[in-house]
């Protein structure tokens, strides 16, 4: 077993996981849930919950468009989530922050219409350690505008390869898109210094922070790119919310994505005109209830601190990998040391399916996610189909950690794999 003296965390973990009831639950055997897919979802703690139940419980009514008390009341507290949200990453104009559904659904808003100008011989840059959703829109823009994609590959350890930088942004590159902490890998980017690079040569910098937000203090204001996104599911917020946070000139700049109620300005048989900005991304009745939970989260987050949760996250990648190192016939897929490496690490077991290996942990309790993790491409770079992922948050222990590590060799004692 792994020495827990050797874990140091600025978070008294007692205190943060008597927020989330989840965590005291027992499964099947008698085993106590041992969470590691948060990457996948955050649990949500109860201060979340109760800001949702008392919405819908006392000032549930649609926003905007509702001209009595409740309407108010609701509207009120919608843009209160948009002022949260706002404060939150930094972002200096609350007309700077659209709601969606999710951060693919925000993704796919950027690409449509960021891309709407785009032309054969235009160029939009990604990479290979991408999520699918920050992939598969910039291949449908492509192909809809005759664009060309390119792509950063990853380096052996797991790192963005930045050596044909040069050669990926020139003049024709319109768009670069980057995931700021690989959901697969766990490498942290250098987002900011990239941005620069591509601004040099006239590119939009639209950057997918879902893995970002929830881990570490975000700042838009001085970060120097153009578009981000995260979502609120995995920021212990609930699901059915996505952001987008855009430059307000962008923006304003920038033609509708989804058309409908309330994105308008004036609606004629013969053609419409558009709201500003954020209202012209938020056709339909917005996720008012959703918006309220990701407020009460971001709150519950700023009263922990990001600064600490940061270093939490930090310390127990550090041990986690440690541990993980100690599991004969395990192969880590990513950076192998803590340094800018994010709270997940995904690995392969020698001789064990990714699947056999996350349904044997499961009859311990160990909840970790076992697949490609919507990052298939990065696999493929590996040779690999899947892997098992763990991964960590505010609320996970050191004692988790040794569970998992205990648990892998009861996967390899299970299958005869010694
Ligand atoms: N993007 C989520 C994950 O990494 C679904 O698991």
């Amino acid at each position: 077993m792994t020495d827990a003296r050797t874990f140091s965390s600025p978070l008294d973990l007692q205190s943060v996981r008597a927020d989330f009831p989840i965590l005291s639950r027992e499964l099947a055997g008698g085993f106590p849930l041992v969470y590691l897919d948060s990457a996948n979802s955050s649990q949500k703690p109860t201060q979340v919950v109760q800001a949702i139940s008392d919405h819908y419980l006392k000032h549930n009514a649609n926003v905007a468009r509702a001209m009595h008390q409740l309407g108010a009341e609701a509207t009120a507290a919608y843009e209160g989530g948009r002022d949260k949200v706002a404060a939150f990453i930094g972002a200096t104009n609350r007309d700077e922050i659209v709601f969606t559904k999710n951060a693919s659904e925000a993704l796919n808003l950027a690409a449509h219409s960021l891309g709407a100008s785009l032309k054969p011989g235009d160029v939009v840059v990604i990479s290979e350690m991408e999520h699918h959703s920050n992939i598969v829109p910039w291949q449908l823009l492509c192909e809809r505008t005759g664009a060309t994609l390119k792509w950063f590959g990853v380096t052996e350890d797991g790192r963005l390869d930045l050596s044909n930088i040069d050669e990926l942004l020139t003049e024709q590159t319109k768009i670069v898109s980057l995931t700021w902490v690989s959901n697969a890998l766990g490498t942290i980017n250098p987002i900011a210094d990239i941005a620069v690079k591509a601004h040099a040569v006239g590119a939009t910098v639209v950057v997918d922070a879902s893995q970002a937000v929830p881990q570490f203090p975000v700042d838009v204001s001085t970060l120097g790119v153009d578009i981000l996104v995260f979502t609120g599911h995995k920021a212990v917020g609930p699901t059915g919310i996505g952001v987008l946070w855009g430059r307000y000139d962008l923006l304003a700049a920038l033609p509708p994505f989804l058309g409908g109620g309330e994105m308008i300005e004036i609606v004629r048989m013969t053609g419409s005109t558009f709201a500003a900005p954020p209202a012209r991304f938020e056709a339909g009745t917005p996720p008012i209830a959703q918006a309220v939970g990701l407020g009460a989260a971001l709150d519950y987050l700023s009263g922990i601190g990001m600064d600490k949760i940061a270093a939490h996250e930090h310390a127990i990648v550090e041990y986690a990998l440690e541990g993980l190192k100690t599991v004969p016939g395990l192969k880590l897929l990513g950076p192998t040391d803590a340094v800018d490496h994010g709270a997940a690490i995904s690995f392969e077991l020698d001789g064990v399916h990714p699947h056999d290996v996350s349904t044997v942990l499961d009859t311990r309790g160990i909840a970790v996610r076992a697949g490609h993790h919507c990052a298939r491409p990065v696999h493929e770079r590996f040779g690999m189909q899947s892997s098992t992922r763990a991964s960590f948050y505010l609320y996970t222990t050191p004692e988790e950690i040794d569970a998992l590590v205990d648990g892998l060799g009861f996967v390899r004692s299970f299958f005869k794999v010694d």
